[in-house]
């Protein structure tokens, strides 16, 4: 099987660090492994390789999908969790990055400052992962491309619209989606828009790859066009004491039958999930539109095993 060579020990920590080829180079070899496993063919890649995994917040998808992928590939995976290591309260980061190395293959780390995260990997001698942090979600954004590519087969000439805060998972759309060429309208309220400095760095790529790139005020302005629309939670973990707040600014944000009917005809809806449905999204359009969301989900695995098949060593 041929893993993106290229990653070999590297950290996939932010999805700017690669070039456009090397992430389609990891989309088709999570095709590829789709396609195996599921015709029952041995991939046991990694056989004997062990994944560390350490979370601060909660996680479904994330750590099923990598713990599973990992036992799919022939490899083991052990979960940490906060209250176990407080990153750098027990001990230093660097310490903690220094001892893992020793034992583990990769490890994966959710938590909240994304600083963190560099400093662990600066300190590693195994790749780190970023399993979410609160500036990005660069995993979760290669299940999207993926998903993306199984429904319309192409890249090409697709419009996506997210609808909602401007938080990790659309940081991580922005690159994602400027790396693959695809046009991207990002429809929030004034004060939740992306990060600045993620926002640039996409629309440097944008500029090479021909992506379009826009951040609009008007919810039913930017999803005009649109193939795929996208949406997340209203309130991030680690934001929790803003929910209501939050309630009140985002209530006309919400993908509805409303805003669906000014999406392109065969549009489809992604949601990174956990959805709360009633805000982002309302029951109805959620059950209606969930085939393409769950494949979503499913797809976390895929790309994240083609991510530990090209990073281990
Ligand atoms: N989408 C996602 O990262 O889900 P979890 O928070 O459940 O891992
Ligand atoms: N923006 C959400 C994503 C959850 C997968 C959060 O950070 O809570």
């Amino acid at each position: 099987m041929k893993t993106v060579k290229s990653l070999k020990n590297k950290h996939f920590i932010n999805l700017e660090d690669f070039t456009p080829d090397e992430l389609k180079g990891l989309i088709d070899l999570a095709l590829e492994l789709k396609k195996k496993i599921k015709n029952n063919k041995p991939a046991d890649i990694l056989k004997g390789k062990n994944l560390v995994m350490y979370f601060s917040k909660p996680s479904l998808r994330t750590r099923l999908s990598f713990e599973i992928g990992m036992a799919k590939l022939g490899g083991n995976s052990y979960v940490i969790k906060q209250d176990e290591i407080i990153l750098g309260k027990r001990e230093s980061i660097e310490d903690t990055s220094r001892v893992i190395s020793k034992y583990a293959d990769a490890i994966t780390i959710r938590t909240f400052a994304h600083s963190d995260v560099e400093t662990f990997a600066k300190y590693s001698s195994i790749p780190v992962i970023n399993a979410l942090t609160d500036l990005s979600h660069p995993c979760q954004i290669m299940a999207d491309l993926l998903t993306i590519y199984e429904t319309f087969k192409t890249y090409k000439n697709l419009k996506l619209n997210y609808v909602g805060d401007g938080n990790n998972v659309t940081n991580s759309l922005l690159t994602g989606c400027a790396s693959f060429g695809i046009d991207i309208t990002v429809s929030c309220p004034a004060g939740f828009e992306p990060d600045t400095n993620e926002l640039n760095k996409a629309k440097e790529i944008a500029e090479k790859t021909g992506a379009n790139i826009e951040i609009v005020n008007d919810p039913l302005q930017g999803v005009k066009g649109a193939d795929i629309i996208y949406t997340d939670v209203w309130t991030s973990m680690g934001q929790e004491a803003e929910y209501e707040k939050r309630k009140e600014i985002f209530k006309s944000y919400q993908i509805n039958e409303n805003l669906m009917n000014n999406a392109n005809k065969n549009s489809i809806i992604l949601h990174c999930l956990p959805a709360h449905k009633g805000e982002e999204i309302d029951f109805e359009t959620f059950e209606k539109y969930s085939a393409p969301i769950f494949n979503q989900a499913e797809n976390r695995m895929w790309a994240q095993m083609a991510i530990l098949a090209s990073v281990i060593k």
